[in-house]
């Protein structure tokens, strides 16, 4: 949870929740995570290698040094009218791992945030979780 709230700030695109609701209105719109349809392994090659041609960024430091990723290297990202930002900092594989673990455990299928789940999902009765009704 602190890779993807903090060092990762998945968040700021995403949400905390990763429902899409982004925490920094300067960043770009991230998809909802909580809907996503990726399983494990589709979320850890997202994560390392961004998305082409969108605004997902690459978290892994070598993802188009080497070929690695899409089969891609850096000069070959010139060719998509949209660039892939870049990230907040990279990740190491094992921190990829943990993120994916932490969304598939607290984000993924889990339906839109209620206060239930809010509370649950911060392990206490946060400011965050006040602004549902219920
Ligand atoms: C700079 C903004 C930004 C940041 C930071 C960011 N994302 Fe994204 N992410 C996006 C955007 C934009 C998309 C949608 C790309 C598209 O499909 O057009 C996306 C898509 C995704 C997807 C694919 C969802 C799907 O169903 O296709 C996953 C998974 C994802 N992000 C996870 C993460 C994680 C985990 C982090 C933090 C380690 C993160 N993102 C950080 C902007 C961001």
């Amino acid at each position: 949870m602190r890779l993807f709230q903090q060092k990762g700030n998945c968040q700021a695109c995403h949400g905390w929740s990763g429902d899409g609701n982004k925490t920094d209105s300067q960043m770009p719109d991230g998809a909802n995570l909580r809907e996503t349809k990726l399983n494990r392994a589709g979320l850890l090659m997202i994560v390392k290698c961004g998305k082409l041609n969108s605004q997902m960024p690459a978290f892994d430091k070598f993802a188009y040094s080497d070929g690695r990723c899409y089969g891609k290297k850096q000069a070959d990202l010139k060719a998509y009218p949209t660039r892939m930002p870049d990230p907040p900092a990279t990740l190491q594989p094992r921190e990829i791992e943990l993120i994916a673990d932490f969304m598939m455990a607290k984000i993924i299928g889990k339906g839109p945030m209620d206060r239930a789940k809010c509370i649950e999902f911060w392990g206490s009765e946060t400011d965050a979780c006040k602004t549902f009704s219920k």
